[in-house]
């Protein structure tokens, strides 16, 4: 059952339908889920297929993503499913339109992510004003957070999701939890219209600070979300401390949430290094590396 007091919505990250059934069994309800060319790449009926010494071409590979989406969105049909367009680094903006409108018409309950890259931002904008549900995703600094709000103002609460990575951060010595606490912060001042989705979550204290800090949702990887459920659901209390285990802080910038978003600096490393590794996860499974058509 819920926690009383459980305010974040939760998300598992993964795509497997079969994870999605046992968390629900355990929690007693799940909010949502997130997928990503990579998890799709890990799910058995892909490893199962290869491992046979099958291939995919572009299109079994997507109509196998839509298949899983739709077992996924029967599963929580109140809840919102991610869905990852296929963006390499030379992807313009309208083909990752393109596919997030064929996207979104598989299941009612889409959301569709585009990467917080020049391109992603410029296919958001669009999308939100064609009435998409979007989740920008491989955020990793408050100027892509403000950019994504500034990119999609109008749109109604619900309909975009800002997703900070959090473990990739910590990978290299940086607390990402600081990232989510930076953005929390500065969306307060702002009108509400985006929601924060801690992403990249890899342990038990990633789970509880971003709830202790507010975090409108959060994804977490079925593992993780099942030793939550076996503990019994355990919330962050008043004396809850996160130890960031001496990672280096991340500066919390006075960010002004007015500007157009192309005056923000969206620039990051990991940003162009999580679409490569997107991208080439999708193309392995391929028989020819391709840039992926829906
Ligand atoms: C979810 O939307 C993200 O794609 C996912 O949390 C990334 O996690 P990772 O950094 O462990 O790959």
């Amino acid at each position: 059952m819920r926690p009383h007091n459980l305010k974040t919505r939760i998300f598992l990250d993964g795509g497997n339908p079969d994870e999605t059934k046992e968390i629900i069994k355990l929690l007693g309800f799940l909010d949502g889920q997130t997928t990503n060319p990579t998890l799709i790449a890990k799910t058995p009926g892909v490893r199962e297929h290869l491992e046979r010494g099958g291939r995919f071409t572009s299109e079994d590979i997507y109509n196998y993503y839509r298949d899983v989406v739709k077992k996924i969105s029967a599963l929580i049909p109140r809840g919102s499913v991610s869905i990852e367009v296929y963006a390499d680094l030379s992807t313009k903006a309208d083909e990752m339109l393109r596919q997030g409108r064929e996207m979104f018409s598989w299941i009612p309950n889409a959301q569709i992510k585009f990467p917080a890259s020049q391109e992603g931002l410029i296919a958001a904008e669009q999308a939100v004003k064609s009435g998409l549900r979007v989740n920008l995703t491989l955020c990793f600094t408050q100027e892509q957070a403000a950019a994504v709000y500034a990119a999609t103002r109008g749109a109604k609460r619900g309909d975009v999701f800002v997703s900070p990575f959090i473990g990739r951060l910590d990978d290299r010595g940086e607390n990402g939890m600081d990232l989510i606490s930076n953005i929390v912060g500065m969306y307060r001042k702002g009108d509400g219209h985006v929601e924060v989705l801690t992403a990249s979550v890899r342990n038990m204290d990633h789970l509880l600070y971003a709830i202790k800090l507010g975090s409108d949702i959060i994804t977490v990887p079925f593992e993780i979300l099942k030793e939550w459920g076996e503990k019994g659901l355990p919330m962050p209390g008043d004396d809850y401390r996160y130890d960031s285990k001496g990672l280096r802080t991340i500066p919390c910038k006075d960010s002004d949430l007015s500007k157009k978003w192309q005056d923000y600096d969206i620039s990051h490393d990991l940003t162009v290094k999580g679409m490569e590794n997107f991208s080439k996860d999708w193309n392995s499974l391929i028989g020819q590396p391709a840039g992926a058509r829906t």
